[in-house]
């Protein structure tokens, strides 16, 4: 099983993170933590936390990012929900052999050091689903 142990972040799906920061700064009122550039997945994020949750704004950097594809397809808005886990190549393991269809059969890197995967909408009850275990430092 996944064996959330947090809900870790919400990705939001944006054409530009600084179009969209006077309504996280000023109307929400959210703190921003950090924005970064992820090449693995050619994304830029932004972290503004709430609470224990953080809200993680991808901006597409490149015309083949995954985040441009649902962007032209969806607009913007809600593109994942992503939980906390331990030990991630383990839960990946159990849960493919389990029948779940995974995007990534094996982890890889994301923002903040985390290790990240992607479980297929299909078998998630419709939510795209990421699985982060954060850095240990
Ligand atoms: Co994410």
């Amino acid at each position: 099983m996944i064996n959330a142990q947090a809900v870790n972040h919400l990705g939001i799906a944006v054409h530009s993170i600084a179009a969209q920061q006077h309504y996280y700064d000023t109307t929400l009122g959210a703190k921003l933590e950090a924005i970064e550039d992820v090449p693995s997945q050619n994304v830029r994020v932004a972290f503004y936390r709430v609470g224990d949750v953080r809200l993680e704004l991808l901006e597409p950097t490149t015309i083949d990012s995954p985040i441009a594809a649902f962007l032209a397809k969806r607009g913007e808005g809600l593109h994942h929900i992503a939980f906390t886990v331990s030990d991630i190549a383990q839960r990946l393991a159990e849960l493919k052999s389990a029948g779940v269809r995974l995007i990534d059969e094996m982890p890889r890197a994301g923002a903040h050091g985390a290790r990240i995967a992607f479980l297929h909408p299909k078998s998630t009850a419709g939510v795209l689903t990421e699985l982060c275990e954060p850095s240990a430092t």
